[in-house]
């Protein structure tokens, strides 16, 4: 991509995001300088995708601590403050509250106000940078298990967009076509926000990714009377189970894929998983507002007056998952043993 959805100004502590809310129509930018400022952002979903949002958050952090510092206010207090606002923002993608808990592992420490701004602003960087590390890292992984020619299902967007370089399943999507295997892939429009068409398509195409954009609801009859060898999906939240949180209608996509022999799976950085929550039971599911359905770019599209109800993620549970593509390999069911025993892999390390 020419271009990144989320870049930090190191010299004028400004946070410069893409607007995803006015793309694929207007490319253009906006220039944060307070925490407040990116929660809206990550709550309007200006900036969006489970990996981009804990950056900006891990930023969000260090620009309230460069204002501490420079108005002499008491560091922990403004920190504590910007934390609180910032973990409101969204609740379902657990990378917003990782990578909020390493800053605050850094700040909550020992050290004097110099010390902790020069470990803040190390630990934010090694955040953006380990993104684009593990995303590069996960797409290496999918691409020993693809075929020459592959026919891809995605759904959302989970490239560029969502991540600070690559992204996940979208970005297996794109490594794939570099790496000349024969790709097409099935782009969901993803409703009610569209990011597959809007955003995943957008992408696509400036890579020059062969792709068809399609309605949620044909995602059956696709896969029933065309060749698709892989559905992939990326993910705000993987339980210790293996049950995955993501866009609504990743579920219906599963269900699809599990009736066609599709196999299902899930690109997460490790950083998705959260091993402290036992089973997609315990993932809270963000609810947005109706807006979102009953108009489409501000124009009405139902009767005036009628109810609706917008979960925006849900619950695949892990038994029609095939495998979790992680950096660190693919995790295979049972994911209860698979994932832990990849976690304390990582850790010996
Ligand atoms: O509501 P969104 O657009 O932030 O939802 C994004 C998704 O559900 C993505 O699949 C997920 O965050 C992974 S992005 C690499």
């Amino acid at each position: 991509m020419g271009f990144r959805a989320i870049e930090w100004l190191d010299d004028s502590s400004i946070l410069k995001l893409i607007d995803q809310k006015a793309l694929p129509q207007q490319v253009h930018y906006l220039e944060l300088t307070t925490p407040a400022e990116i929660a809206g952002a990550i709550h309007d979903m200006t900036v969006r995708g489970a990996p981009a949002i804990g950056v900006a958050a891990a930023f969000g952090i260090l620009q309230a601590a460069r204002g501490a510092a420079g108005a002499g206010e008491d560091l922990q207090a403004r920190l504590s403050e910007a934390d609180a606002v910032l973990r409101a923002a969204r609740p379902t993608a657990v990378n917003l509250s990782w990578a909020l808990n390493r800053m605050r592992a850094v700040w909550s420490g020992a050290g004097d106000s110099e010390a902790l701004l020069a470990a803040l602003d190390r630990e934010a960087r090694r955040i953006e940078a380990e993104d684009i590390a593990v995303n590069r890292a996960i797409s290496e992984q999918a691409l020993k298990i693809l075929p020459r020619k592959v026919t891809f299902f995605h759904h959302c967007n989970t490239g560029s967009l969502a991540t600070v370089d690559l992204g996940t399943a979208l970005g297996i999507i794109r490594s794939a076509h570099e790496a000349g295997h024969e790709v097409f892939a099935y782009i969901d429009e993803t409703r009610p926000r569209l990011q597959g068409a809007k955003l995943s398509s957008f992408e696509l195409l400036q890579f020059g990714v062969p792709h068809a954009i399609v309605v949620d609801g044909a995602s059956a009859h696709i896969m029933r009377t065309r060749d698709v060898d892989i559905a992939v999906v990326g993910c705000d939240r993987v339980a210790a189970n293996g049950d995955v949180a993501n866009k609504i209608g990743t579920y219906n996509l599963a269900l699809a894929a599990a009736d066609n022999g599709v196999p299902f799976y899930v690109a997460a950085p490790m950083s998705t998983i959260d091993f402290s929550t036992a089973t997609g039971d315990d993932i809270e599911i963000e609810e947005r507002d109706d807006s979102e359905i009953l108009a489409i770019n501000g124009q009405s599209i139902a009767p005036d007056g009628a109810p609706a109800f917008n979960p925006a993620f849900d619950v695949t549970p892990h038994r029609l998952i095939a495998g979790i593509i992680t950096e660190h390999g693919i995790a295979r069911p049972p994911f209860a043993e698979s994932l832990l025993a990849m976690k304390r892999a990582q850790e010996t390390f």
